[in-house]
Formats: C-alpha cells, structure tokens, sequence
C-alpha cells in the first residue's frame, strides 16, 4: 500500500473516529485485510450477497440468515429428528445432516445455509465421547482434570474421525447447487475448552475458570491443542466445499477482559491467521470488553450478541469489519408488525453495507416459524436510502 494511500485512508479513519489506536490497528491490519480479499476471489453463485457482505463489498440488500436456523423451530426438522434414536444419529448420517441443513433454505428463504453438526464433534474427535441427553443437553463421562487426561487426547485427522461431517457437506454442496453459500463451524477453543473441564453446560463454568487460575500451564496446552484441532478440522471443511467459516464463543462473557484476551482470543487470533481461503467470523458472546480487541482480529466479520450496543460496536471495532447481528432472539416473540420495527430499525443502525443480518444468539425452539420468516422478509424487504 502507498504511503499516500495510507494517509488518504488514516484521514478518513481519523475523520469517522478520530482515536490513534484504532487509526494503528488498522493500519498494522492492512495488508492482512488486503491479503484476505484477494485469496477468495471467482466463485459462482444464483445469490452470493453474505460473501459479498462478508468481504466488505457493495450490495443490493442486507443478506440473512439465523443462528442455529437448522433446528427444532421447523416441524419438517422435528419429524426427521423424531424418528431416529437421538441427535447424535442425525448429526453422523450424512444424508439426514445434509436435508436438515438445507431445509431452512427452502422453507425459510435464508441466504446462506449452516451445515447441520454441532461444536461438540471436536472434543469427541479428540477424544472424549459424549452423549447429548434428552431436555438436559450434552454430558461427557470423562473429562480433563490432569495432565495424563490431556496427553491422552489426540489431534483427530479429520478424514478418519470427521469423515461423516465431510460427506455431509459434499451432500450439501451438491444439492444445493450453487443457491446460497454454505457456512462452516467450529467452537472457539476456550467454548470447547470449558465443555471438556465441566462435561456438561454450566451457569458459571467456574470448573472450566479455576483451571485457568491453578492449572494455566495444563490450561494452555490443552487451549493449543483444541487449536490445533480446529484449524485441521476447519481446513477439511473448506476443502469439502464450505464457503465461509463462523467460530462460536459461546462462553466468553465468562471471562474478565484480561482472560478473554489471554485464554480466549489469543488462540482465536491463530486460527483466524490460519484460514485464509474464506471469510472468517468471530461471535464472542458477551465478550464487551473485548470488541476492541477483536477489531484487530484477521477476521472478516464480528458477530454481535443483543446486548452490544450497534454504534458503540461499530466504534470500537473500527470500520473494516462486516458486522453481524444483533436482534434480541425473544423479538421473535412480539407480533408480526413489532418484529418489522424492530428489524428495520436494527437495518438503520447498521446502515446498508458491511452488515449481515442475523439475531443475537440462536433462534429459540418454541419461536413460531412464521415470526422467523417475518424477520427475514422484513429484512429482504428493506431499501435503505
Ligand atoms: O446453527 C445451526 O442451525 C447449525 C447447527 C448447530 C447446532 N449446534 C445444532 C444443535 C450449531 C451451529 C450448534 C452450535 C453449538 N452447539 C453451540 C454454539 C452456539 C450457541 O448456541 O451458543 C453450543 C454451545 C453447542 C452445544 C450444544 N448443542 C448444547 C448446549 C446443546 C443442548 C441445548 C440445546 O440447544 O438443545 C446442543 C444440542 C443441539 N445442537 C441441538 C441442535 C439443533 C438440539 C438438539 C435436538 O435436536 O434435540
């Protein structure tokens, strides 16, 4: 990049938020940024408006989709679900996987598809198998609690121990035909670092944060290693066909800033350096004092929870990144014409470009289907000015 570039760029910056750190950080950014935008350049597709959002290009419209989108809120779902032994037989046929993924698209109307599998198929790869129990949640019988535990976890190759997650998305690919872009997964280390301490989901995971402060050596090694595992496995996605890449970090409001930034985004920063085939977001859930931070990250797009306010996000993240987001997943609850406000009003805060629209957490299972495609022909409707 010219030094003339540079200034032309810096002034703009400094002209929209005025702030040094921000205006060095995206500089120090540039070339990572620049690097990004010519690596997933020639793909076709009927409607590739989230790829276009994604790498900060112009669009017609705002493109949408929903977290957790391919699940137990459509009936067609529940039906499949309901005739086999469990969500595990579902996630591991290829076939099923495949026709839940892209129901959403064709009943819903989304923009993009997110493959149908779960952030827990990493800790199980590695290691340690785990049963997702019936109106409870996920529960593994063994965890890691000593270093003998972690040196016996491996690093999966994604062929072997993956393989149904692969074919699931070649299933997906193939049948979806070039309609929309389909999303890849993976849990954020620290997420699935917290499911392997605690076993189970917590509403303090302090399991998960007392290794942290007693065991920090054991806690980063194992941190690297589920690292490790995800770029292998994030890697395996892109080549089976994925489009873009989402890492969930559930669990990040649990930390204080200082640990998000030691045990959290640190390891996230490694992978998003590692992925450069396809755009890459980051959703830290709860992760406020961290956005500043994360606008550094070498990621496309920043997902942002409900409770992240849109142009103090915008502020502190700087203006590079796509953002992603943010309606309160209970709006979805209030009648069709208060769903409509609210989603327009969401649209003007984000403004039209560099935004993908989406709730602030997964859709809840009991939201009536025709709330959800409210939101999402509101949002398809919108013209910005
Ligand atoms: O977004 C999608 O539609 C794709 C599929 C998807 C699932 N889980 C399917 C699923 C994705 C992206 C996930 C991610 C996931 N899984 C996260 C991160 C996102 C988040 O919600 O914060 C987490 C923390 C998990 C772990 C997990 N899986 C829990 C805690 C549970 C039980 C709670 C629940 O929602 O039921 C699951 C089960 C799960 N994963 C279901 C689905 C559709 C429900 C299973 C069922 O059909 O009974």
């Amino acid at each position: 990049m010219s030094t003339v570039a540079l200034r032309k760029d810096q002034g703009k910056a400094e002209a929209d938020y005025g702030t040094h750190n921000q205006i060095s950080a995206f500089i120090q950014n540039y070339d990572k940024v620049k690097k990004r935008t010519i690596t997933f350049a020639g793909m076709s597709f009927k409607n590739d408006l989230i790829l276009r959002a994604a790498r900060g290009e112009n669009v017609e419209r705002t493109p949408v989709w929903l977290m957790r989108q391919a699940g137990r809120i459509l009936p067609e779902y529940r039906a499949i679900r309901n005739s086999l032994s469990g969500f595990k037989e579902l996630v591991e046929t290829p076939e099923l996987a495949a026709e839940v993924t892209i129901q959403p698209v064709d009943l819903l109307g989304v923009d993009a598809a997110i493959l149908f599998s779960d952030i827990l198929v990493i800790p199980e790869a590695m290691g340690l198998e785990y049963q997702m129990i019936e109106k409870k949640g996920p529960w593994f019988e063994r965890t890691i609690k000593t270093r003998e535990d972690l040196k016996s976890l491996r690093i999966p190759d994604p062929a072997e121990h993956l393989w149904y997650v692969l074919e699931a998305i070649k299933l997906v690919k193939e049948e979806l035909d070039g309609r929309v872009p389909l999303i890849g997964f993976a849990g954020a280390p620290w997420t699935i670092f917290s499911y392997m301490i605690e076993g189970q989901g917590s509403k303090t995971f302090s399991k998960a944060k007392k290794m942290l402060y007693a065991d920090t050596a054991i806690s980063c090694e194992l941190l690297q290693k589920i690292t490790d595992a995800t770029i292998a496995y994030l890697k395996a996605q892109i080549k089976s066909g994925v489009d873009m890449v989402q890492l969930f970090d559930s669990w990040a409001g649990i930390l204080t800033n200082e640990q998000y930034s030691n045990f959290g985004m640190k390891y996230v920063s490694q992978i998003c350096d590692a992925i450069t085939e396809v755009p890459i977001t980051v959703f830290a859930r709860g992760a406020y004092g961290s956005r500043t931070e994360m606008g550094r990250l070498n990621c496309n797009t920043i997902g942002l929870d409900w409770n992240m306010d849109i142009s103090e996000s915008r502020r502190l993240i700087g203006s590079e990144k796509t953002l992603q987001g943010n309606l309160d997943p209970c709006a979805l609850y209030s009648d069709f014409k208060a769903i409509e406000l609210e989603t327009r009003k969401m649209l003007v805060s984000f403004g039209p470009d560099k935004h993908i629209a989406n709730l602030g957490h997964g859709v809840y299972p009991d939201t009536h289907p025709d709330k959800v495609r409210c939101f999402i022909d509101a949002v398809k409707e919108y013209k910005h000015n």
